[in-house]
């Protein structure tokens, strides 16, 4: 029977190269939330869209042409035809998203396709890993597994570090600090990370290394 993994946490926890990880060896597809997120505020940036104006912004939610491939080994993201799985990944990108996943019409829209997508994938490949930030609470609270992944502050911040730049020095330290910081109080109305909700498993990846907590999570999916 089709299971759905849901997977919430922090910038840094580990959340998406282990959601990746996962769906990888259980032969799932996956679901990258974020990059939906990342895409409509890309598009927006393109069309030189003011991201105050809400009603706009959550109108071009509506309206966005977005693909996404849910293979674990290549995850592609397109908008209107244009391939922009690297440039959302950009500070340009992660330093005004959260304007725009806090806008309430943008959540509405992107949830609805959250949970269609997810019910397509149960249906078409047997299940999915989906992560996000509200996935255990509101997409898929009724997913076969909920799981919160945390980690210190510092664990987050070298692992963002050495994401971005390869090495990380106490320079490229404190300008990451200063991002993720800004970006999770900016997210702290969305998202509620400190705390697993009712029935989901909290897992604090702080002292894990990558392969541990890929480890940690088969092994709560398989009891
Ligand atoms: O880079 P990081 O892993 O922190 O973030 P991400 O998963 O790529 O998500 C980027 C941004 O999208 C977050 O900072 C949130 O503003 C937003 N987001 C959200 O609001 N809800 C989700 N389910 C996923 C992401």
């Amino acid at each position: 029977s089709p299971i759905t993994i849901a997977v919430d946490g922090p910038s840094g926890s580990g959340k998406s190269s282990v959601s990746r990880a996962v769906a990888r060896r259980l032969g799932l597809a996956y679901l990258d939330t974020g990059a939906m997120y990342r895409a409509l505020t890309w598009w927006c940036l393109e069309r030189g869209l003011d991201l105050a104006d809400q009603t706009t912004v959550a109108a071009a939610a509506k309206d966005l042409d977005l693909r996404l491939s849910t293979d674990p080994d290549a995850p592609e993201v397109r908008v209107a035809g244009t391939d922009v799985s690297q440039e959302i990944r950009t500070t340009r990108i992660s330093g005004q998203v959260s304007q725009v996943a806090t806008n309430l019409g943008v959540r509405a829209e992107l949830r609805r396709r959250q949970r269609a997508l997810v019910e397509e994938l149960r249906a078409a490949r047997g299940g999915v890993v989906v992560e996000g930030r509200d996935i255990t609470t509101v997409v898929a609270p009724d997913a076969e597994h909920r799981i919160l992944l945390t980690a210190s502050e510092e664990a987050r911040l070298t692992r963002r570090t050495t994401e971005l730049h390869g090495t990380s020095t106490q320079e490229q330290l404190a300008a990451t600090r200063d991002q993720v910081v800004r970006r999770d109080r900016d997210d702290a109305s969305v998202s509620a990370f400190f705390e697993p909700a009712d029935g989901v498993h909290g897992l604090d990846t702080s002292h894990l290394s990558f392969e541990e907590s890929v480890r940690a999570v088969l092994d709560l999916v398989a009891h």
